[in-house]
């Protein structure tokens, strides 16, 4: 955000018609942002790329709304801003019979789905106790990107498209990063060094994934972790919170998202694991638990509410050997258990498999008598017999019944 080269705005902050063909007039007063380098640039791909229904957020001097609503294929611009005065002097000063002006703190007065969403956002880091809301976008400058980023999809048509403008000050990296947690793709329409800073104007689109799961129902979708196999994500289906895992792209492993699905179907009926919701080629959707990993629940709980998980897990391991089920990798289970409101969850199925010996039982113990673990619970005032445990789950492996395991389970 450089001084303004825009002809049109005299700097003295009067109204003026500029060399703008349409017969509406960009405002200007106190509080509005008088177009500049970057509105002027933005303005270009508006009037290019605009079409359908679109919203103007943060229309300032409304600029871009009018713009956009020069091009022919453009039904209605529906121009925004959070500062009231901005929107009172828009409504007095630009007649255009396709926009419309409203004020809204960045979504929350708007309802329904556009073609286009045009943002020049303020970019800048704050510098004042202050926040100067025409151009600063929070403490580091990026906070109102990232509001808007993790809000947009759920106003954007599957085809639509995002026209968006920030600086070098605002910091790439991190914008990419937000564009990438909403599942959208972007395109770098043009780069400008300006004084100095550099101006990035990106369009951006839902990617196809996204497309799929919104088309299945699912809202609010965010990147949500990393596996070596899976990419999980979370999302609101039916107002409930889901996790939906789909396949690592960078992964060679083959029909593990299938197998997770199988295994979680055939396992809730016992009870075990989230509740698999729906499952589609290359993902399935199951229920999210709000909860936190073990070892870290193992770390800041009481005693008593560390025994009761531990046996509760233990219980699911004896309902998987009993079914002749191996759940894989219990022995190192930190990533794979999650507890919430004192109930552990297994989670990740995909290794699952039938076998005639599976070792979910012998692989907790071997968890719980690990040194770490150990060193934990002794802290906790909860000694583990290492010894003991390990002589029990031996005796389990070789007579795996209820009355063996339920020696172990005394044990602890
Ligand atoms: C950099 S100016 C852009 C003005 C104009 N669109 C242009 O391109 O010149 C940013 C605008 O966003 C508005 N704004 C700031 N925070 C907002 C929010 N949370 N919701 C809506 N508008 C906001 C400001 O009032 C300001 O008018």
């Amino acid at each position: 955000m450089t001084l303004p080269s825009h002809a049109s705005i005299t700097p003295s902050g009067e109204e003026t018609s500029g060399s703008n063909p349409d017969e509406s007039i960009m405002v200007s007063c106190k509080s509005i942002y008088e177009p500049r380098e970057d509105s002027t640039m933005l303005e270009k791909y508006a009037r290019h790329y605009a079409e359908g229904k679109v919203l103007d957020i943060g229309t300032g001097s409304g600029i871009q709304a009018i713009a956009a609503a020069q091009n022919r294929n453009v039904k209605s611009v529906l121009a925004t801003d959070v500062q009231k005065g901005i929107i009172d002097y828009c409504k007095k000063n630009i007649k255009n019979k396709k926009i419309r002006f409203l004020q809204s703190d960045m979504f929350k007065n708007i309802k329904g789905k556009f073609d286009t969403i045009i943002f020049n956002p303020p970019y800048l880091p704050q510098e004042l106790r202050l926040k100067d809301l025409t151009i600063e976008g929070g403490k580091k400058g990026y906070e109102v990107i990232e509001r808007f980023l993790n809000e947009a999809n759920n106003f954007l048509q599957p085809d639509g498209v995002i026209l968006m403008i920030f600086s070098s000050l605002t910091q790439k990296e991190k914008v990419e990063g937000f564009i990438k947690n909403n599942l959208l793709d972007f395109e770098e329409l043009e780069k400008a060094h300006v004084f100095f800073e550099d101006i990035h104007v990106y369009l951006l689109r839902k990617n196809e994934f996204l497309k799929k799961l919104e088309a299945r129902g699912i809202k609010n979708v965010k990147y949500f972790a990393k596996g070596h196999r899976g990419l999980l994500f979370t999302g609101f289906y039916r107002n409930k919170k889901v996790a939906i895992k789909a396949k690592n792209p960078k992964s060679t492993a083959i029909g593990r998202i299938e197998n997770e699905a199988k295994w979680l179907e055939r396992l809730n009926k016992h009870s075990i694991g989230p509740k698999l919701i729906f499952t589609d080629e290359d993902y399935c959707a199951y229920g999210y638990i709000e909860g936190g990993f073990i070892s870290d629940f193992i770390k800041k709980s009481n005693k008593n509410s560390i025994k009761k998980v531990i046996k509760s897990v233990f219980n699911q391991m004896l309902v998987l050997d009993k079914l002749k089920i191996d759940k894989e990798e219990m022995h190192h289970p930190v990533k794979h258990v999650i507890v919430a409101k004192n109930k552990p969850y297994l989670i990740d199925f995909e290794r699952c498999h039938h076998t005639q010996k599976p070792k979910n039982v012998t692989q907790f113990c071997h968890f719980i008598t690990s040194k770490r673990l150990t060193a934990i619970l002794k802290n906790k005032n909860m000694g583990i017999d290492r010894e003991k445990i390990i002589n029990l789950a031996k005796v389990y492996k070789s007579n795996p019944n209820k009355q063996n395991f339920k020696k172990i389970i005394n044990a602890i």
